[in-house]
């Protein structure tokens, strides 16, 4: 039998991306996909859902629950990235940045988990955090804010929902090739050569791909990780457990 058979799992922001190769993944696994994004995805069942905006959260779950008779696995992937330097934060921007990355994984956790705790296999939480939850390139204060809380929240969830048999988990994913860092290369006139000095930072010598991470996602929300919960797992082909050398030396 498959591994996730008569699992129903919400995957926000899965219209693209990490999120719908994170729904494929799931789905290639034998669970009931629904993604849940602003715009609507071309491969699964999918409602309109913005994680920012909480009567929008409580209606997609209570649409999901009506439909399916269940709710097993949550994957909190909807984010954005902004480049602004914390000495020119718009307070509207940075605001915009904690609603959809760090408040959206809390509201979509709150209205889900009476439903995750009510199943007899109970309930799997995976966020999508961040490299750049412990770190942070430039201009991506609000950014690295919001994974660093991310981590945090997935921490908090674990601890509070475990009485519940509910395991929350984060993945913290590198550089992985997305509409969502494209337009960083594109900023440049030879994406190849960016994407070529990109994976020499990777001691696996490329950058990601949402497989990569989708991989990853689909064991923390299954039964083999019944024991793991409250972790932060990175996916980054070893970039972050390289320290820099200068040029010269590397
Ligand atoms: N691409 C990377 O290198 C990378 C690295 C680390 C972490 N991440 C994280 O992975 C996640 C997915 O990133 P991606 O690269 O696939 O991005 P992406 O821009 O390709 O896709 C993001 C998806 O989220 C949806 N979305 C945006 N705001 C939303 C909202 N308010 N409500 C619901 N859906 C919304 C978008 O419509 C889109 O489908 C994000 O949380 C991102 O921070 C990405």
């Amino acid at each position: 039998m498959s591994k996730l058979a008569n699992r129903v799992a919400l995957v926000t922001g899965g219209a693209q991306g990490i999120g719908a190769a994170i729904a494929d993944g799931l789905a290639a696994a034998g669970a009931t996909v629904v993604v849940g994004d602003l715009y609507p995805s071309p491969t699964h069942e999918s409602l309109t859902l913005d994680v920012s905006n909480e009567e929008s959260v409580g209606a997609a779950i209570a649409e999901i629950v009506a439909k399916h008779g269940r709710l097993d696995i949550i994957v909190n992937n909807a984010g954005i990235m902004f480049e602004e330097s914390v000495a020119d934060h718009d307070r509207s921007t940075w605001d915009r940045m904690l609603a959809i990355n760090l408040t959206g994984p809390m509201l979509v956790t709150k209205h889900a988990s009476a439903h995750l705790a009510a199943n007899e296999t109970g309930g799997s939480i995976v966020n999508v955090g961040s490299i750049e939850g412990d770190r942070c390139n430039p201009h991506h204060s609000a950014y690295a804010a919001t994974k660093s809380g991310v981590h945090g929240l997935t921490r908090a969830t674990a601890i509070d929902l475990g009485p519940m048999n509910i395991r929350c988990n984060a993945v913290a994913p590198g550089w992985i090739d997305t509409p969502l860092n494209a337009s960083y290369v594109d900023s440049h006139p030879d994406r190849e050569m960016v994407i070529d000095e990109l994976a020499k930072l990777h001691p696996i010598g490329r950058v990601g791909a949402p497989s990569d991470v989708a991989d990853v996602v689909v064991w923390l929300a299954g039964d083999e990780s019944r024991f793991v919960t409250g972790q932060v797992v990175t996916i980054d082909g070893g970039r972050t457990v390289r320290p820099p050398l200068p040029g010269i030396l590397s």
